[in-house]
């Protein structure tokens, strides 16, 4: 195994897009930042220096950081922010996982522009459980671009209390393509060789659309989903949620050309949003042709299509890094999650004396900014003052969770009282959760994301979780494992993981404008027994708050 080490500036340059030259945050200058490509049992070292006017933190996102939570990122919760000028050095091992994950600013809303690939082979010696590609191709990593700046945005957003405005246009590898206006010259561009088969690793760094992906006449075969091997699985569509990767193989079996490759959002709020996909082209070496075989996208409100997707893939049981479903269960928890409101007086957003919030078992989650410490540093220290224990394992009762029109005893819950709470897991106890949507305000299907662990997805559904219904179809077979999981549009998911990292994890929505919200939670897991199972003491060049 070898020591992989990078250097990253987080930097404030130039870029024009939708002929609009705007000031944006990268890494090293390019958007998006640059891939980092490791071996499975690597160790990656990454130095980061902040030239950015912001505090900045990265995280790398699935990876599993086992007894490294100290480089997990996500600012306030497992460190304070790098401020201006200063530099941390992320340090972990990448042991246990293969495939496509990606890294991300976890501050602010910092990761509209400041992400990238990470991208995990197996070790020499080893080879992928599928079809041995002729090629792999460079990352594809979907965005949104908006002719603004994005900090600027969320701040004016988050006093108006109103929503986060869709963007300008969504972006293939930084690009818009060619349907917006001026935007023609700046398409991605993809070639190929005819007969040959390709892996294509597909990020979704969208800040808050999932995204449908299709290329014109050709099908994917998936392969892994979130870094984690699948059973071969073959589709002309695929969908991401923001968080979500997909690996898939295809081979370019079709005449010599060209043909669009696009993605187009999924989005079932009723609200306006942009419908105009973003575009790129796969050409066929010793194509002439001019004008690409355009396809056909799914309606943006297709949930039937989203649903197969996200249902019928299943884990590679016995493939490498495999791990059997945990059959028992220590903790057994029922967590809904949706949108709500609080009050504001001075707040501009349409309803009189009223902000947008989110909230997770009627808690809405706070970041403990001005606190003095990040929550891992008063785990570590064992502080009190940061966080409180007491996330409840189930919301105050039991109500009709995807039924828009709620009554009295439900309306006081749109009103979610403020906290920063964990749940606190013995180490290594095995969890069940039950994510359970609700339609408090609007029903949508939120990506709910945990740090530091993987999960199996057992079951999904749409209505009210039924606990007699339901467990009798619980996968406990060969369940797709993931690190984020889109909870189907009013409907349910259950998931499980072994807590066997300690630490503080945080568990959130990944559509980033439910994070100010506080679409959030934390699982603090208790150190086990012996020296290799505690949390070392952190780096000495961690940032104080
Ligand atoms: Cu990819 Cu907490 O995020």
């Amino acid at each position: 195994a070898a020591v992989v080490e990078h250097s990253f500036e987080v930097g404030n340059f130039t870029v024009e897009r939708l002929c609009n030259p705007l000031v944006i945050t990268a890494v090293n200058g390019s958007l998006p930042g640059p891939t980092i490509n490791v071996q499975e049992g690597d160790t990656l070292v990454v130095h980061v220096l902040n030239s950015s006017p912001y505090n900045i933190t990265i995280h790398w996102h699935g990876i599993f950081q086992f007894l490294t939570a100290w480089a997990d990122g996500p600012e306030f919760v497992t460190q304070c922010g790098i401020p201006p000028a200063s530099s941390y050095t992320y340090r972990f091992n990448i042991t246990g996982q293969e495939g496509t994950l990606w890294w991300h600013a976890h501050s602010v809303n910092l990761r509209a522009t400041v992400y990238g690939a990470l991208i995990i082979r197996p070790q020499n010696g080893n080879s992928y459980p599928f079809t041995q590609p002729d090629e792999e191709l460079p990352p594809i990593l979907f965005g949104e671009w908006w002719n603004r700046n994005v900090v600027d945005i969320e701040n004016e957003t988050y006093e108006s209390g109103g929503a986060f405005p869709e963007p300008d246009a969504y972006t293939i590898n930084g690009l818009p393509g060619d349907l917006y206006s001026c935007s023609q010259n700046q398409t991605f561009q993809l070639s190929v060789s005819q007969g040959k088969t390709y892996l294509m690793r597909i990020i979704n760094s969208a800040l808050n659309n999932q995204l449908f992906f299709k290329i014109a006449n050709h099908n994917f075969t998936v392969v892994a989903i979130d870094a984690a091997y699948t059973n071969p699985y073959t589709t002309d569509v695929i969908i991401t949620a923001p968080g979500h990767t997909v690996d898939v193989l295809f081979t370019a079996n079709q005449p010599v050309g060209s043909y669009y490759m696009t993605a187009s959002p999924y989005h079932t709020i009723s609200q306006t949003f942009n419908n105009v996909p973003t575009r790129g082209i796969l050409v066929y070496e010793n194509s002439t042709s001019a004008s690409p075989v355009d396809v056909t996208m799914p309606i943006n409100n297709d949930t039937d299509t989203a649903h197969r997707f996200y249902t019928n893939i299943t884990g590679l049981a016995d493939g490498p890094h495999w791990v059997p479903v945990p059959l028992t269960v220590d903790e057994s928890m029922f967590i809904t999650f949706g949108l709500g409101l609080a009050a504001c007086l001075d707040c501009t957003f349409a309803i009189p004396g009223m902000r947008l919030s989110a909230s997770m078992n009627n808690e809405s989650f706070v970041l403990p900014r001005g606190r003095g410490l990040s929550m891992l540093e008063a785990f570590y220290q064992n502080e009190t003052g940061v966080y409180t224990k007491d996330f409840p394992d189930n919301p105050p009762f039991e109500f009709d969770y995807t039924n828009p029109n709620v009554s009295n005893g439900v309306q006081t819950l749109s009103f979610a009282p403020k906290s920063t709470k964990v749940k606190t897991l013995k180490f290594n106890s095995t969890v069940q959760v039950v994510l359970q949507n609700t339609a408090i305000l609007g029903v949508e299907n939120h990506p709910i994301h945990i740090h530091g662990f993987n999960f199996h997805v057992l079951a999904q559904g749409f209505g009210n979780y039924n606990a007699t219904r339901d467990e009798p179809t619980f996968n406990l077979v060969n369940p797709q494992i993931r690190n984020t999981v889109a909870v189907p549009v009013g409907g349910w998911a259950v998931i499980r993981f072994i807590a066997n990292n300690p630490g503080i994890w945080t568990a959130h929505c990944h559509l980033e404008a439910h994070l100010p919200w506080g679409l959030s939670m934390a699982f603090e897991v208790e150190n086990g027994p012996t020296p290799e199972t505690t949390l070392p003491a952190p780096p000495a060049d961690l940032p104080k708050c």
